[in-house]
This record gives C-alpha cells, structure tokens and sequence, in this order.
C-alpha cells in the first residue's frame, strides 16, 4: 500500500508529518512517487487565515475525484483544522467530516498512534492510544535539514490567533529527548537543525532555559548550523543573545514576530510588549551580532487599526531596519476574540495598507541586498530544479546559483554576482 501527502502551513506540520511517515512505515506503508499510485491521501492541515482553509477545500475537491477512480482509496486529514478525532460513522463527529464527504476520517494529531485503527476500523469503536506522540521516531524527507520540535501548543492568546485553539496549551519536551534526537539526526547526516516552537523563549517557562538548551545543541560534534523559530518579543532576552554570540554555528539570524508597531494595536493584539521594547531588543541584538539578519512578522488591517496606527508600523519597520518581514491581511478567526472586535477594516483599505508595507518591505530588502555583491555566503543547499540550486546562508539570505542535484544537503561558498529585490544570484566558488 502507498500513501501521499499534501502538508499546508507551517514546519510545524512538515515535522508532524514526518512522525506520520514512521507510523505509517510500521504498518508497512510506504510514500507513493505521485498521486495515480498512491491508496492513501493524508492532509496535513492549516488554518492560520481563511485562504489556507479555502485551499484545502480546494484540494479536497480534487482528491474526491481521485478516490472515484480507485475501489479502495481513503482520504485521511490532521493538523490545525481538526478539534476532535472522528470518521464519517462517528457519534459525534468533526465539523469538517459534514463539510468533506470524500473525507473518511480526521484525527488530532497527537492520536497519530493510532492511524491503524483509522484505517481499519469505520464503525469509530476506536480505542485512542495516548501517550508521547514525541516518542514516535521520524522519518526524516531530508537527512540534512531537519526540524526538530521542542514544544507543542501555546498559552499565549494572542487575540488574532487559531494556534492555541488548534494546538492546545503550550507542552515542552524535556532537554534528554530533544538532544538526543539532534544527536541522532546529526549521526544520520544532519548539517542544520532548526529548534521549532511557537514560542521557542518560553521552553519549560523558566527564563534562560531556552538559552541553555540552545546552548547544549551547540556543542553537537558535526552540527554545522542551528536555527530557531519562533520567538517572542514578550520572552526572547539577552540569554539567547549571548548563547549566539558564543557559538558560530547557531545562525546569524533572528526571527522576531512583531505583528505590529504600534503600541494601541499591539495592545489589543494582546502581545504583551510595547514598539520601544522591541526596539531594544533590536539594539542589543545588533550590538553584539551586527552581521547578523533580523525578520519578522506583521498583520495588516487589524480590527480597530487607523491610517495612523498603520503610519506607525511604517515608522517602526523603518527603525528597525529589518532584513525581511512575512506579513499578511489580517484574517477573523472563528473562536479567536479578535474575529468580534468592532472596527472590522474594509477589505480595500488592508489591500492598500498591505501594498504600502510591501513596498517599503521590497524596498529594504533590496538596499540591504545589494550591499552584499560580491561578498561570499555559504549555502546549505535545499533544492535544485532544471539546475537552479538554491538555499540560505547563515543569515537566512535565499541564494540562488547553477548547479546539479549532488549539491542538496551540501554546503556551498557562493559569491554573489547579481542581488536581486528579495533574492540573491552568485556562483559556486
Ligand atoms: N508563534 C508565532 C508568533 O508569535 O508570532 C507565529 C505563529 S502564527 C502560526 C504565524 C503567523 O501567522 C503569525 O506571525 C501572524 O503574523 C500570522 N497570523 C496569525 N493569525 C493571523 C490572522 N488571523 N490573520 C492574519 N495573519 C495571521
Ligand atoms: Fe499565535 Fe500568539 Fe501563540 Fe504565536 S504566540 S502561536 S501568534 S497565539
Ligand atoms: Fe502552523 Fe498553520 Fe497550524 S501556521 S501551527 S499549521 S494554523
């Protein structure tokens, strides 16, 4: 039997889906090359906004005609979009079973233990395992990147935000079992690891142990490169500053969610910490990385924001002088306090707002970009199509070059010849 899987979101569905994979090879299962081959379609959900609700409806649709074309083939679905375990013969059912009838169950994915019963059993006489979902070994799709979660779920509420909702509270796992499954992916070839958390500052809620458990993955013999993401204004210090600054394979980058800059919506966001403190924390970091690249997050067009709430992430992005942001429209979640605000912003007015934030985002991104011609980077190199290789630097730079698909997973010197807007064009050296 083959399965495929169609992942939406963020990493952290990408590493659910490789515990997923585990699972499923002890029922002796394994990844189809392509959709036609495949008994077994899996989702791995996200419902950070409604368009990425409205694309897995979409994809959905698709996969009803697939299953119509094969007695046998099942369509399971996991991740963020599911608040209770169920198949279509359930007592009580998950409200997207009634929404996607090609669906045949859905499952939290924490009850991944017990993926055999799912598809064994559609009279839902299911007995739930429960247990360390953690505990299950994954099956890595690149040996040399990996993702490595070291905490689940988060408590922090932000007024905007399913995550809590879709997660669950925050969970952390203890410091033997993170480093002992970074020692292992190392001894299977990892180069890079990247540290995954909502909110990676407030492992074990005790401040500096984020720091110190960084600290310990450091020292893994042979791990070239840690990255972490996300951190929190509210949380983040000079601890991990420091650990950074010690240690030169942890990445020369910082990923800071500042969703907005602007006190009042900040406030009404629920984040827990004012512009001025971001900025700080922006200063300190530079003073002791000034190399080092900082992005972040935004939110346009949240409940209650005026032209100048918006002027005034405007003015913070450019004193912060940020390397690169991710931003988007804000969207109402059902569930979340935000979705009943009053103020609702029109849809013309985000669309403008969100223009303006990308030009002065493209805008940056290129002054700072062009600053690094003919500067060398090392590249861990993540993919290569029609021999375009591309990958990132230290400084999470994405770097293209022409090369062949040995480079994957390897890491390359590349002199940069051409700085595109947001991307940068160079050549193996
Ligand atoms: N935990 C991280 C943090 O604190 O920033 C981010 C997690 S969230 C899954 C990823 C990004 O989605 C957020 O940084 C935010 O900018 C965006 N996001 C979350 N809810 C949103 C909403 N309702 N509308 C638009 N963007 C949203
Ligand atoms: Fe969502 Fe806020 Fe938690 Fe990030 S910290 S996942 S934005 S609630
Ligand atoms: Fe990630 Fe989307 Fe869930 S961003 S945590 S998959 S809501």
């Amino acid at each position: 039997m083959k399965y495929f899987f169609r992942i939406f979101g963020c990493a952290m569905n990408y590493a659910d889906a490789e515990r997923v994979a585990s699972v499923l090879a002890d029922l002796n299962f394994e990844p189809a090359e392509n959709l036609e081959e495949a008994d077994l379609v899996l989702l791995f959900t996200c419902s950070v906004r409604q368009k990425s609700e409205d694309k897995v409806f979409g994809e959905l649709e698709n996969f009803r005609k697939w299953k119509t074309l094969k007695a046998g083939r099942r369509i399971g679905l996991t991740g963020c979009m599911v608040r209770k375990t169920s198949c279509q013969n359930s007592e009580k059912k998950d409200i997207i079973l009634h929404r996607g009838p090609a669906l045949d169950f859905v499952w939290r994915i924490e009850d991944s233990k017990s993926l055999h019963q799912f598809l064994t059993d559609s009279s839902a006489n299911w007995k739930l395992e429960t247990g360390n979902f953690f505990f299950i070994q994954p099956k890595h799709s690149n040996p040399a990147q990996v993702c490595i979660p070291i905490s689940t779920g988060c408590d922090n509420f932000c007024s905007y935000c399913i995550v809590p909702y879709a997660r669950g509270k925050e969970v952390s796992r203890p410091t033997e079992e993170i480093l002992s499954e970074c020692e292992n992916a190392v001894k299977n070839g990892a180069s890079e690891i990247t540290l995954l958390g909502q909110n990676v500052n407030s492992w074990q809620k005790q401040k500096g142990a984020f720091a110190k458990l960084l600290n310990q993955v450091a020292q893994i013999s042979k791990l070239k490169r840690i990255r972490f993401i996300s951190s929190h204004p509210k949380d983040f210090d000079e601890s991990v500053i420091n650990v950074m600054a010690a240690n030169e394979n942890i990445e020369r980058h910082l990923h800071l969610p500042a969703q907005h800059g602007d006190d009042e919506i900040l406030r009404k966001m629920n984040r827990n910490y004012t512009a001025a403190h971001y900025l700080q924390l922006v200063e300190k970091f530079r003073d002791q990385l000034p190399d080092a690249s900082i992005t972040t997050d935004f939110i346009v067009g949240f409940p209650g924001e005026t032209d100048a709430n918006f002027e005034n992430l405007l003015k913070f992005y450019k004193k912060a002088n940020f390397d690169f942001a991710y931003f988007a429209k804000y969207s109402p979640r059902p569930e979340t306090p935000a979705a009943s605000f009053e103020n609702q912003v029109p849809e013309v007015i985000k669309k403008e707002r969100f223009k303006k934030l990308n030009d002065l985002v493209v805008a940056t991104t290129a002054k700072k970009y062009a600053a690094l011609k003919d500067k060398t980077l090392e590249i861990l190199v993540e993919r290569c199509v029609k021999n375009i290789c591309e990958g990132r630097s230290s400084e999470s730079y994405l770097t293209k070059f022409e090369g062949n698909e040995t480079l994957i997973g390897k890491m390359v010197k590349v002199k940069i010849i051409k700085p595109r807007e947001v991307e940068l064009w160079g050549e193996e050296i």
